[in-house]
């Protein structure tokens, strides 16, 4: 009986033990990620997507991440017009919209103010250089689309070197 109560007790306290951790690690990130999280959706074989979101990681942004069956679907569903594509799409639980690799700073700035009408902001394509297509110091300019509702669109930033992402 008292072999038993012991081992009973035991199994008690280790399972309190282990919410009490699962409590804290969840009270650490709520502080750290801002309450901020993206639902990022993606190609589940698409590498370049992850070096994305762990600098959106870096940045304080968590990410829930989504493997669609039809991403394309997803994004037309969005209303990401083709010529603002690229790999990933995230989503703010307002309802914005980033498309590709977009620096956090980008984001931010976006997320502070923004404007009316505005979709959210989009990377076409996949330029070297930006977050999470690195590729040692080769960087190729590009632009920061700032997508609109109603399907128009203008450059929200131009960026032309690795260090104006910072
Ligand atoms: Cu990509
Ligand atoms: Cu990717």
């Amino acid at each position: 009986m008292t072999t038993l109560h012991l081992a009973q007790y035991r199994s008690l306290s280790a399972v309190i033990v282990f919410i009490a951790a699962l409590t804290c690690t969840a009270s650490l990130s709520a502080q750290s990620i801002d309450d901020i999280t993206l639902n990022v959706y993606k190609d589940i074989n698409c590498g370049c997507c992850v070096g994305w979101i762990d600098h959106m990681q870096d940045k304080g942004f968590a990410s829930k991440i989504n493997h669609p069956r039809d991403l394309n679907g997803v994004k037309h569903e969005l209303g990401v017009l083709p010529e603002w594509q690229s790999c990933h799409t995230a989503v703010t639980k307002e309802g914005y919209v980033f498309e590709g690799h977009v620096p956090a700073k980008f984001i931010e700035q976006f997320l502070a103010a923004p404007p009316e009408g505005a979709l959210g902001l989009a990377v076409p394509g996949m330029p070297l250089g930006s977050p999470g297509m690195e590729m040692g110091n080769r960087f190729t300019p590009y632009d920061i689309v700032l997508m609109n509702k109603d399907g128009s669109s203008r450059v929200f930033a131009h960026v032309e070197s690795a260090a104006a992402q910072k």
